[in-house]
């Protein structure tokens, strides 16, 4: 299982601190983001680690994490996304990376105060497929939300006027090589990017999509007030403890 940290675009949302730096590198309490993500990855297990950047300050990632001995690891892999093409756009890059192995993507600003271990270990359980993790929130129209029939996750959509669920679909993903393919099959959103949310559907079209409820808080840090919560819960109660999650 390889680990992939999608840490690119433009961070638009939280100009003007993203006008000449990367989101990924802000401060989250007492550490730039991007340790969080890479922390949650360590401590499911997985060591062997490429981290996509783009827009501003690419190189700053190299100088701030160099071979990863801080977290350590032996060395990580970087490489760069050009524009704004989307998460499934930036996940396109990594291919090469996989080689045909299993990947576990975490969105470089999603947050955790606990530990996907045991959910990663149930993934690796399952014959093929995805793997997504769910968390109840109060703003589902924020983010992806799944529509659910007899417990099972029939549909995603992202960002709905009027969510069918109170869940989030978080940034962690477990995928197949597989993965790759139906990203070539994807056409841009209305936002003009490639949604991680088709590939996610496009899995539960296969019949092949399972999810775990997370434990313990989560939170995405790319906007304001997300950003500023972020710092808060960490600062209150530390990030990526050692609480697992349950999967179904
Ligand atoms: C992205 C995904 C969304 C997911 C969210 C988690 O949203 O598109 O499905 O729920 O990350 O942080 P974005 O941050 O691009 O708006």
């Amino acid at each position: 299982m390889k680990g992939i940290i999608l840490a690119g675009g433009l961070g638009s949302r939280l100009l003007p601190l993203t006008k000449i730096t990367n989101k990924h590198l802000l401060p989250v309490f007492d550490k730039p983001m991007i340790y969080y993500p890479i922390r949650t990855l360590v401590d499911a297990g997985i060591r062997d680690i490429m981290i996509v950047t783009g827009g501003n300050s690419a190189g700053d990632f190299l100088r701030l994490l160099g071979n990863g001995s801080e977290f350590g690891l032996e060395d990580i892999a970087y490489t760069y996304q050009q524009g704004e093409g989307g998460i499934a756009d930036a996940l396109r890059l990594t291919e090469h990376f996989a080689a045909g192995d299993r990947i576990c993507v975490v969105l470089g600003d999603n947050l955790i105060e606990g530990n996907i271990l045991n959910a990663v270990t149930q993934y690796q359980k399952q014959k093929e497929g995805a793997m997504i993790l769910l968390k109840e929130v109060p703003d589902p129209e924020r983010f992806g939300v799944p529509e659910f029939s007899d417990g099972r996750i029939v549909r995603i959509e992202e960002k709905p006027r009027t969510p069918k669920s109170n869940y989030a679909v978080i940034g962690i993903y477990c995928y197949d090589p597989r993965v790759y393919s139906i990203i070539r099959t994807l056409k841009p959103s209305g936002r003009g990017e490639l949604e991680i949310t088709d590939v996610n559907n496009a899995y539960i079209e296969a019949g092949t999509l399972t999810h775990s409820i997370l434990e313990g808080w989560w939170t995405d840090a790319g906007t304001f007030e997300s950003l500023h919560r972020a710092s808060h819960l960490v600062a209150e109660g530390g990030a990526n403890k050692q609480k697992t999650g349950k999967a179904s």
